[in-house]
């Protein structure tokens, strides 16, 4: 069962995974499922805020462009494959949702699913979205990061609910 809890309630845990093995981002009608790495969690416009990247070349990026809103799902211990085949294969090539053989469970307060098997989930609506100016950016960022130039689109989702599996 899925129980809704306070915004930033699990803002540590989110972060921690996001520092390590990632969490997925769901996005697109049908869905396909990522891992990211970085993001943010925080207040903007008197709104919580989960700021996302994409880079141009993944085929989320297609998704996410034709989408309204993204689910962002951590998943239990145990799911370190997973995570990692999401984040080395791409959604053009195979069935990444099937081949994990997650269950999407539609989204509570968007249309956007969600994966059943996450022990956290995020329900967020797209509010504004910008490409990272490589004129404004740290040369050793740029330099380091960005060699092909594929500068990433930052989404910033309003969060509309954030949820824990209980029982
Ligand atoms: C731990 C981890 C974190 C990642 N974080 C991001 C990220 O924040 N943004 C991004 O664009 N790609 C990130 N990636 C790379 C994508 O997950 C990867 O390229 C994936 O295959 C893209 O899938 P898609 O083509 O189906 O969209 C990450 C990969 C790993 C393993």
């Amino acid at each position: 069962m899925q129980k809704e809890i306070g915004i930033f309630d699990e803002m540590k845990k989110t972060l921690d995974e996001l520092n390590g093995k990632g969490i997925l981002l769901v996005a697109g009608d049908p869905p396909n499922v990522m891992t990211i790495g970085w993001g943010t969690l925080g207040v903007i416009w008197h709104r919580s805020i989960f700021t996302i990247m994409v880079r141009p070349t993944r085929y989320t990026f297609g998704k996410i462009e034709k989408s309204a809103t993204f689910s962002v799902c951590i998943l239990p211990k145990g799911y370190e494959k997973q995570l990692a085949f999401c984040g080395s294969k791409s959604g053009k090539d195979v069935d990444k949702i099937q081949h994990c053989g997650f269950t999407m469970e539609p989204g509570i307060k968007t249309d956007t699913p969600y994966i059943g098997e996450s022990m956290i989930h995020y329900e967020c609506r797209i509010v504004h979205k910008h490409r990272l100016d490589p004129q404004s950016l740290d040369g050793p960022i740029d330099k380091q990061f960005y060699p092909k130039k594929d500068y990433h689109i930052v989404y910033y989702g309003e969060i509309l609910g954030v949820y824990r599996k209980e029982g």
